[in-house]
């Protein structure tokens, strides 16, 4: 089975890979072209436009910046999309899932949001969480192409559905890692033994296995290799903003993590690993 890759990023390249292991022919389209090249010596056929890729392909992945993008991507040049199926699996609000779903189908192809939680360790190592916004009748027809990416692959209901969970899940990564920086900035300006901190926290309620995952690129201030660059968490916080303003609930907090995600972007931070938010919160001294 033919499948087009749409993005090589840093998801979408080694998701790729994971296609390749399992011995699907994948044609790779990315703006950049220069960054998908290596898939060839694994395999894969890079395309010069996403339209060719399509073209040839039964299945589309479509693993992109944002909403903006798919839309250049997927609608800039006449594509038809009769009898293909599109994993959307890009983080984009369940709002744009939704307009994306009627536009393709309109071309006739049919549409499946996607998207994922986890990162590059999770991608390699096959441990990704798919969340499936679809029809139950899509969604089992669907999930063993999907375990492509790991073993846990859950319907959460229909097309909208599973980015709204996926908000849900990426507002802890924004809050959480922005309170994890207070505290430890706090604790390193008080020269409070850094160790004695995270000793109670480990022990405590209070614990995620993330402050141990970015404490030393906090602590080096080395967040050079990004799994999940800062100016996406930007794009999250401003998604998970209005979607939870729209739900009713009071987000004040969002504004202060959205603010501090700016703050980090102007100190050219947006390429970073997104736990660069802390050299907005606790700035290097000059
Ligand atoms: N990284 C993570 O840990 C992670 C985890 C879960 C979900 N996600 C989500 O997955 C998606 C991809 O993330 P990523 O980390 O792979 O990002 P990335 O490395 O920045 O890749 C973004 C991709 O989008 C393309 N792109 C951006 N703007 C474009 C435009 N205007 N027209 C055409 N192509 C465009 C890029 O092409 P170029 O190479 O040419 O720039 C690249 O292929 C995002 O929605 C992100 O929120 C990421």
């Amino acid at each position: 089975m033919k499948v087009a890759m749409i993005g090589a990023g840093l998801m979408g390249a080694p998701m790729a890979e994971k296609l390749l292991e399992r011995e699907y022919d994948v044609l790779v389209y990315n703006r950049t072209k220069s960054k998908a090249e290596y898939l060839v010596e694994r395999g894969a056929d890079i395309c010069d436009s996403a339209a060719d890729a399509v073209k040839q392909s039964e299945i589309i992945v479509v693993m992109l910046s944002d909403y903006y993008a798919i839309c250049e991507t997927l609608f800039k040049e006449k594509i038809d999309y009769s009898s293909k199926k599109v994993f959307q699996m890009s983080t984009i609000s369940p709002g744009e899932n939704l307009i994306l779903s009627e536009r393709i189908s309109k071309l006739g192809g049919e549409f499946i949001e996607a998207p994922v939680l986890g990162s590059i360790k999770q991608v390699q190592e096959r441990e990704l969480f798919v969340l499936v916004g679809s029809t139950e009748k899509q969604f089992e027809e669907n999930e063993l192409f999907l375990k492509a990416f790991g073993d846990k692959i859950i319907h959460v209901g229909k097309i909208g559905k599973a980015s709204a969970l996926k908000l849900a899940l990426n507002h802890l990564i924004a809050s959480i890692t922005n309170s994890f920086s207070l505290s430890l900035g706090y604790v390193l300006e008080n020269k409070i033994n850094v160790e004695t901190f995270m000793e109670i926290l480990r022990e405590s309620a209070l614990y995620a296995p993330t402050f141990d995952k970015k404490l030393d690129n906090m602590l080096n201030r080395d967040f050079d290799n990004p799994n999940f660059p800062l100016k996406h968490l930007l794009k999250d916080v401003n998604l998970i903003s209005d979607e939870f303003t729209k739900s009713g609930l009071f987000t004040a907090q969002l504004d202060g993590v959205r603010e501090t995600i700016k703050k980090g972007l102007q100190l050219k931070n947006a390429d970073k690993d997104y736990s660069s938010l802390y050299n907005a919160v606790h700035p290097k001294k000059k």
